[in-house]
C-alpha cells in the first residue's frame, strides 16, 4: 500500500516537531509494510513571509489527493500586528473550512509515568482518559455578521455565535459513536442557561442521543464544565461541545495530562482528515531543539489509525511513546525541577528505536 501525506511544518517549534513526527512515520511504514510519500507545503507565517498570504492556493491545492495532512504549528509575534486576514490564525481557519473539518479529536490520557508532571494532585489526576470531541467548522468562529464597525471614537468588535441542526446533528453522531468505543458516556457541554445556539445544542444532542440508548448523555454548563475537568476530570469519558468551548477546555485538559506538549489531535472531514498537535508554535522555545515531539508523533498515531486504516501500527507509536515515558525520558515540559532532560530531536530517536 502506498499513502501519500502533505506535511505543513508552520512556524515557531512547527518544523521541528513535524520532522520527528516524519521519523517516527517512515519507521512505522518499514516495520508494518507500507510506503509513505510525503509532500511538503507552506502555511501561516512562513507562508506569509514568502508569498504574501498565510494560506497560499499551492497548499490548498497540494491538499488534494492525498490520504491526510499532518501539520506542525502556526503563529508566533511576528505576525501579530498583521490583519486578521492575513494572520497566521487564518490560514488555520481557513485550511479547517476548507478541507471540511467539522469534527476535532482531543484525547487527553494522563499516563502513569507522568503523573507527577501534572500539577493535579494525584488522587485527582490517576486514570484519567477523556476525549474532547469539539465541533471544527461552525460557531462563533465563522458566524456572521463580524467585523469591526467604527462611529467616531467609538469602536465595535461583532462576532456570531451560531449554529444550526445539521452542524449539531452531525457532530453529536460523531460523539455518540466514539463513545461506543470507549467506556459509553457522553457529556455535552454548553451555555443554554444563557445562549440560543445553546439550546439549540442541547436540544439536537438529546435527539440523536436517542439512537444510541446503549449511551448515558448528560449535560453541563460550560462553566460547571471547566471547574469538574480539574476537581473531578475521571468522571469524563467524551465531551462533547462546540468550537470556542472545545477549545478553551481542550487547553484545561492539557494541565490534567502535564503537558499541552502531550496532546495530539484530529480534525476530520468526511473526506479529509488534519493531524496536529494541540499546542501552538511556542515561539519562546523556537528554533532551541527543546521542544516536546511527543503531541505530534501521538497525532502521526492517529493519522496512521484514522486515515491509514492501521489500528495496529498506531498502537506500536503509543507503546513506544509509553516506553520511552516509563523509561523516565523527559523534555523540559514535563520533566520535574532537577530531573534530566532530552531534546526534540533525541525523544524523536527514542521513540523510533522503541518502535
Ligand atoms: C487550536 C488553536 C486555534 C483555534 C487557533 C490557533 C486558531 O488555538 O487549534 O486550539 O483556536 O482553534
Ligand atoms: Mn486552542
Amino acid at each position: 500500500m502506498n499513502y501519500r501525506i502533505l506535511v505543513l511544518p508552520g512556524d515557531g517549534v512547527g518544523p521541528e516537531v513535524a520532522a520527528e513526527a516524519i521519523k517516527v512515520l517512515n519507521k512505522t511504514a518499514e516495520i508494518h509494510q507500507f510506503q509513505l510519500h510525503f509532500d511538503y507545503a507552506l502555511i501561516g507565517g512562513a507562508a506569509y513571509d514568502a508569498l504574501g498570504t498565510p494560506l497560499p492556493k499551492e497548499t490548498l491545492s497540494l491538499c488534494r489527493g492525498v490520504d491526510a495532512v499532518l501539520l506542525g504549528a502556526i503563529g508566533g509575534p511576528k505576525w501579530d500586528q498583521l490583519s486578521s486576514t492575513l494572520r497566521p490564525e487564518a490560514a488555520l481557519l481557513g485550511i479547517r473550512a476548507h478541507l471540511g473539518l467539522y469534527a476535532n479529536l482531543r484525547p487527553a490520557r494522563v499516563s502513569a509515568s507522568l503523573i507527577n508532571a501534572s500539577p493535579l494532585k494525584r488522587e485527582v489526576v490517576e486514570g484519567v482518559d477523556l476525549l474532547i470531541v469539539r465541533e471544527l467548522a461552525g460557531g462563533i468562529y465563522y458566524g456572521t455578521p463580524r467585523g469591526m464597525v467604527e462611529d467616531g471614537a467609538n469602536k465595535t468588535g461583532i462576532n456570531t455565535e451560531i449554529y444550526s441542526t445539521f452542524e449539531v446533528e452531525r457532530i453529536a453522531q460523531v460523539a455518540f459513536r466514539l463513545a461506543q468505543k470507549r467506556r459509553g458516556k457522553v457529556t455535552s457541554v454548553d451555555k443554554a442557561n444563557v445562549l440560543e445556539s445553546s439550546q439549540l445544542w442541547r436540544e439536537i444532542v438529546t435527539r440523536v442521543g436517542k439512537d444510541f440508548p446503549e449511551i448515558t448523555l448528560d449535560h453541563l454548563y460550560v462553566d460547571n464544565c471547566a471547574m469538574q475537568l480539574v476537581t473531578n476530570p475521571r468522571r469524563f469519558d467524551v465531551i462533547l461541545t462546540n468550537n470556542m468551548f472545545g477549545d478553551i477546555l481542550s487547553d484545561e485538559a492539557a494541565v490534567i495530562t502535564g503537558s499541552i506538549g502531550m496532546l495530539p489531535s484530529a480534525s476530520l472531514g468526511n473526506s479529509m482528515a488534519l493531524y496536529e498537535p494541540v499546542h501552538g508554535s511556542a515561539p519562546d522555545i523556537a528554533g532551541k531543539g527543546i521542544a516536546n515531539p511527543l503531541a505530534t508523533i501521538l497525532s502521526a498515531a492517529m493519522l496512521v489509525e484514522q486515515s491509514l486504516k492501521r489500528p495496529e501500527a498506531a498502537r506500536c507509536i503509543e507503546s513506544a511513546v509509553e516506553r520511552v515515558l516509563n523509561e523516565g525520558y523527559r523534555t523540559a515540559d514535563i520533566a520535574t525541577p532537577g530531573q534530566a532532560t532530552v531534546g526534540t530531536l533525541q525523544m524523536g530517536d527514542l521513540v523510533v528505536e522503541r518502535l
